[in-house]
């Protein structure tokens, strides 16, 4: 008798512990407290949306990281993500708290992001949107994550002229201007220098006009397949319409700003997601397919502006070591000249019209915040480049050249560096270092030879003329990761 009830309470407690593990809240309240479990691999979920699709959870990133997302439970993908002050440890410090303010920190080094409220319940709608309100009769919305998107847009989220999407590596955003859509790089370090743009969509206006100075636009992913632009009222300004346009699919459509640059738009299929649209088709149109200092020859592939400096690990240049040419430091720079080039996105990019490339040249030489220009003989065109120098169009016109500096000091100090690595290795046997060194140099020389990545179309799941110009396809794409 005493055995059984001690069975029995044994088996309430097992199932209230495997509860507690499995199932996922539908609603977080004032007190709530969780820490990540570090037997977890890929997300741990906290609140789940009443589809069990989406759950608010703890997303593992870089092995031992945390950032607090929205995923897509059947896929894994991370649909938003709280926009962080740096990452959080996949540690025992880490907590998210519910107080009226859902709060992600870390005992060790403080508070992470918060949403500052005083709410009292949050919910995960199926949208999915993340929405913390307050109790009672006027249970009004006080904060919802569709309004501070991160590199995602999903159907029916109201994209407006004050937000932005940004890639995860943080080098490029999505935001709207007063009648278009633009793309942006941060090639320009964190300065107060405006990002470049690479990629404008103007709104056609066909069914409905855009009115000066009747409100900003916004911009909303429909569940019909297209991407469309607002002023005011249900009409499109614009309607940009994905490969699956007009079909019914089975899961959301969402879009995101890849670590590329590219836009793309996927739909889920029940299985996997399908890629159905492409902000930017042609691989050399991208902002930097080939790193900074590399050449892009549309069909053909990646290779270096300068025959002297080839890839290292796939980059012509590594682009943590290009300083500011304005800098107190000496500013030594070496000169790149070549032939057959332009720039990307010229039509988006600044210019002046010089009469000859030996003027547009000078422009550029005595001007500490120019990193390059490129001069079209044909019609005047100096364009200049005012960011460290990223990947350049090979076209192989003679009328068209460039002029383009390659930070020096840098490369001095790179190389000194490697001197101390080797130095420290040999210990004492200086001797052998040099041999080592010695080595090295010739090696390096030796691979210093000119080499063409070919460009491979990686067709991940792409229906119709939309491919997957994807990270793992195309070596250096991407830039940094984060
Ligand atoms: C919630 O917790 C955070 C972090 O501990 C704190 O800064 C904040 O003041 C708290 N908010 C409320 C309403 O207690
Ligand atoms: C998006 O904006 C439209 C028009 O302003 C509005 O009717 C709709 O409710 C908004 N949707 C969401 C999810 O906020
Ligand atoms: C749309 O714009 C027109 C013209 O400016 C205006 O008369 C109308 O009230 C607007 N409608 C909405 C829903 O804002
Ligand atoms: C680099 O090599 C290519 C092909 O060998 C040649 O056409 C080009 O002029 C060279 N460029 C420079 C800057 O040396
Ligand atoms: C230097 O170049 C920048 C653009 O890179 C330009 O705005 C500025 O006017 C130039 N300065 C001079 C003195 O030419
Ligand atoms: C540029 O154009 C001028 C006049 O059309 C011509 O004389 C000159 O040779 C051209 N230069 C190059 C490098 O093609």
């Amino acid at each position: 008798m005493e055995i059984c009830r001690f069975l029995m309470y044994l088996a309430i407690i097992f199932t209230l512990l495997v509860e507690e593990s499995t199932a996922t809240l539908q609603e977080l309240l004032k007190g709530f407290i969780v820490t990540p479990n570090p037997t977890v691999k890929n997300f741990q979920p906290i609140l789940s949306d009443s589809s069990g699709d989406f759950s608010l959870s703890f997303l593992r990133v870089n092995q031992d990281q945390l950032a607090l997302a929205i995923v897509h439970v059947p896929s894994g993908v991370s649909l938003w993500q709280a926009n962080s002050v740096g990452l959080a440890r996949w540690g025992k410090p880490t907590r998210l708290i519910f107080n009226g303010s859902l709060v992600l920190s870390d005992l060790d080094s403080g508070v992470f992001w918060s949403t500052r409220t005083e709410g009292d319940r949050v919910v995960l709608a199926s949208a999915p949107n993340l929405r913390i309100s307050k109790a009672g009769k006027s249970s009004s919305v006080l904060w919802q994550s569709f309004e501070f998107p991160y590199d995602t847009l999903v159907e029916n989220q109201n994209f407006t002229s004050a937000m932005s999407l940004v890639s995860s590596n943080g080098l490029y955003a999505m935001r709207l201007g007063p009648d278009f859509i633009g793309l942006y790089a941060k090639f320009k370090g964190p300065g107060s220098d405006p990002d470049q743009i690479y990629y404008r969509r103007r709104a056609m206006q066909a069914k409905a006009s855009i009115i000066q100075g009747a409100g900003p636009i916004l911009l909303r992913v429909s569940s019909d397949g297209f991407m469309g632009i607002y002023q005011n009222g249900s009409i499109p300004n614009d309607v940009q319409s994905f490969n699956s346009y007009q079909r019914s699919v089975s899961g959301p459509r969402r879009i995101r700003v890849e670590n590329n640059g590219n836009l793309k738009g996927y739909y889920w299929s029940g299985s996997s997601w399908v890629l159905d649209y492409e902000a930017i088709p042609e691989t050399c149109d991208l902002p930097s397919p080939c790193g900074p200092y590399g050449l892009c020859r549309p069909g053909v592939g990646c290779s270096c502006l300068d025959n002297q400096t080839q890839a290292q690990n796939g980059d012509c240049y590594p682009k943590q070591e290009i300083g500011d040419l304005c800098g107190s430091e000496e500013n030594k720079f070496r000169e790149i000249r070549r032939t057959g080039v332009e720039p990307p996105y010229k039509e988006l990019m600044g210019y002046t019209q010089t009469e000859s490339y030996e003027e547009c040249e000078k422009s550029c030489m005595m001007n500490c915040t120019c990193w390059g220009v490129l001069y079209n003989n044909a019609s005047k065109f100096c364009y200049n480049v005012d960011y460290p120098i990223q990947t350049i169009l090979e076209v192989g016109h003679e009328n068209k050249m460039g002029y383009f500096k390659l930070w020096e000091v840098a490369k001095k100090k790179r190389d000194q560096r490697l001197g101390i690595g080797i130095g420290l290795l040999c210990g004492a046997m200086i001797v052998l270092g040099f041999v080592v060194g010695f080595g090295v140099y010739k090696l390096s020389k030796r691979n210093k030879r000119f080499k063409n990545r070919i460009l491979e179309e990686d067709n991940i799941n792409a229906t119709g003329p939309y491919k997957d110009l994807g990270s793992s396809s195309f070596g250096s794409v991407e830039l940094s990761n984060r």
